[in-house]
């Protein structure tokens, strides 16, 4: 059976000290409540990374990193390579990410360099796609995100693909307190699925978990969770404080 995933991304917030208490009060609250069949990650800064798995109990939370470099190692100033994001403890990696893409001008040449790496060095790359709103309104998110996927993990062999997980976040719903309605968000993740069966099989594409992410939170989690292709989700603001973030762990 495909993995349920609950990240959180908790993007360019916290300093070391907030983050290690808020993976506290999380590990805590997911320990009294008996989580179960869901895997909680913790997309943490790069400079938390070592801290935070040390304070919570591995068997019950992962650690992400919210992106790596493109490059194994070398002269690249200010950049973290997989090699290090893995040597902290940290098991997963967001790629892809609309901000990263928006903002720090990520490509798909360069995400088929940073996924390849983070597969490399044993992470799971959480690979996020999704479309803006003008792509939306102009109802070409599909085409959009199959061109997303074909251009990067598409190109990766079956035993690579099989390691990953992907995160479909419409960029008209992070942060902006308006979620991808649940039929939206099925569609979308359905159409994700019928792709990577298309590419690489019926039984690969059923044991990948697909996540949805967009101002997911405790209340509109559980319809989310319910649908048969989501298979968690990926959260960014309701992940940084603790009681909300259980919320959404225990939706399902
Ligand atoms: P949000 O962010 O939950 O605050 O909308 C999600 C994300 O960007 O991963």
């Amino acid at each position: 059976m495909r993995k349920k995933i609950v990240a959180g991304n908790w993007k360019c917030n916290t300093t070391i000290q907030e983050g290690v208490e808020l993976a506290k009060a999380v590990n805590e609250l997911a320990a009294k409540s008996g989580v179960k069949n869901v895997v909680v990650v913790l997309g943490t800064p790069f400079t938390h990374l070592a801290s935070v798995v040390a304070a919570v109990d591995t068997n019950l939370i992962d650690v992400a990193a919210q992106n790596c470099a493109a490059e194994a190692k070398g002269a690249y100033t200010g950049e973290v390579s997989a090699a290090m994001v893995k040597s902290t403890g940290a098991e997963y990696v967001i790629l892809g990410h609309s901000e990263r893409r928006e903002y720090y001008g990520e490509t798909s040449e360069t995400l088929n360099k940073k996924v390849a790496l983070a597969l490399a060095n044993g992470l799971t790359p959480i690979y996020c796609c999704g479309e803006a709103l003008s792509i939306r309104e102009a109802n070409e998110q599909n085409a959009y995100v199959k061109t997303q996927l074909e251009e990067t993990i598409f190109n990766l062999s079956v035993e690579d693909f099989s390691k990953l997980a992907i995160a479909y976040e419409p960029i008209w719903a992070i942060g902006t307190g308006v979620t991808a309605s649940t039929a939206q968000a099925q569609e979308m993740l359905a159409y994700i699925r019928g792709l990577i069966s298309n590419k690489f099989g019926k039984a690969v594409a059923e044991e990948t978990s697909i996540l949805y992410g967009g101002s997911c939170n405790a209340k509109n989690a559980p319809e989310l969770f319910a649908q048969p292709d989501i298979d968690g989700g990926l959260i960014g603001g309701a992940s940084l404080k603790a009681e909300d973030f259980l919320g959404i762990i225990t939706a399902y």
